[in-house]
């Protein structure tokens, strides 16, 4: 995988264990505002079924059930849907799914909003998660992908997110795949500043 590749940490071993708790325990307590600004951007209601991508420890999903939108989080890492049920607790409108976004366990056409939060830098597939994520959207769905703005050349922890220009990639391969109206936009909701591309599924 490329440095500049918009997966580039495509490589990263998953989240587990005490280690992957903690960091789970620290992406709850960083990750409001970029929770905020999804639902914000793409005005989720309670006429709206989301599916969030790469859930982690879930505080987006818990963003858009407060909205009133029924909401799914799908993540690879059971110790991350753990921690999202703990700290959720008993929800109607929530349901948790193990699963990736190379292969989605949703129904065609089924939702009206999917996001994925800091998570596209880690798919193993781009080509593949973006067909998934057009499958299960209905027609008119909107689609988000929120990262970090880092800088080029960044390294380690700080090299987890996108430049502008891996925004401006994943919003040409968002076309490539068959969405319309991609967008580029830099949001700096809180403490960070954000790379917000999205698209729409025709
Ligand atoms: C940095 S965390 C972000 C979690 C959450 N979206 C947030 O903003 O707090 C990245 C998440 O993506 C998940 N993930 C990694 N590879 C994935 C894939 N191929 N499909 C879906 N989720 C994935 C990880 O398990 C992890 O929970």
């Amino acid at each position: 995988m490329t440095a500049d590749a918009v997966n580039h940490h495509a490589d990263h071993p998953g989240f587990a264990g005490v280690t992957g708790l903690l960091i789970g325990l620290i992406m709850s307590l960083a990750g409001g505002a970029a929770a905020r600004l999804a639902a914000d951007v793409a005005s989720v209601s309670n006429a709206d079924r989301v599916i969030d991508v790469g859930c982690g420890p879930g505080t987006a999903v818990r963003e858009a059930a407060r909205r009133g939108a029924r909401v799914t989080g799908v993540d690879p890492a059971p110790v991350m849907l753990r921690l999202a049920r703990t700290l959720t607790g008993d929800r109607p409108a929530i349901t948790w799914v193990d699963g990736a976004v190379e292969a989605l366990p949703e129904r065609d056409a089924s939702a009206t909003v999917v996001w994925s939060l800091a998570t596209v830098h880690h798919w193993r597939d781009v080509t593949a998660g973006l067909a998934e994520i057009k499958r299960v959207l209905a027609p008119g769905g909107r689609f988000l992908a929120i990262e970090r703005l880092v800088r080029p050349g960044a390294t380690g922890v700080a090299s987890h997110g996108w430049t502008t220009q891996q925004g401006e990639s994943f919003a040409a391969q968002c076309l490539a795949a068959g969405f319309t109206d991609a967008r580029v936009e830099n949001h700096t909701p809180g403490r960070r500043a954000l790379v917000v591309v999205t698209a729409v599924r025709p």
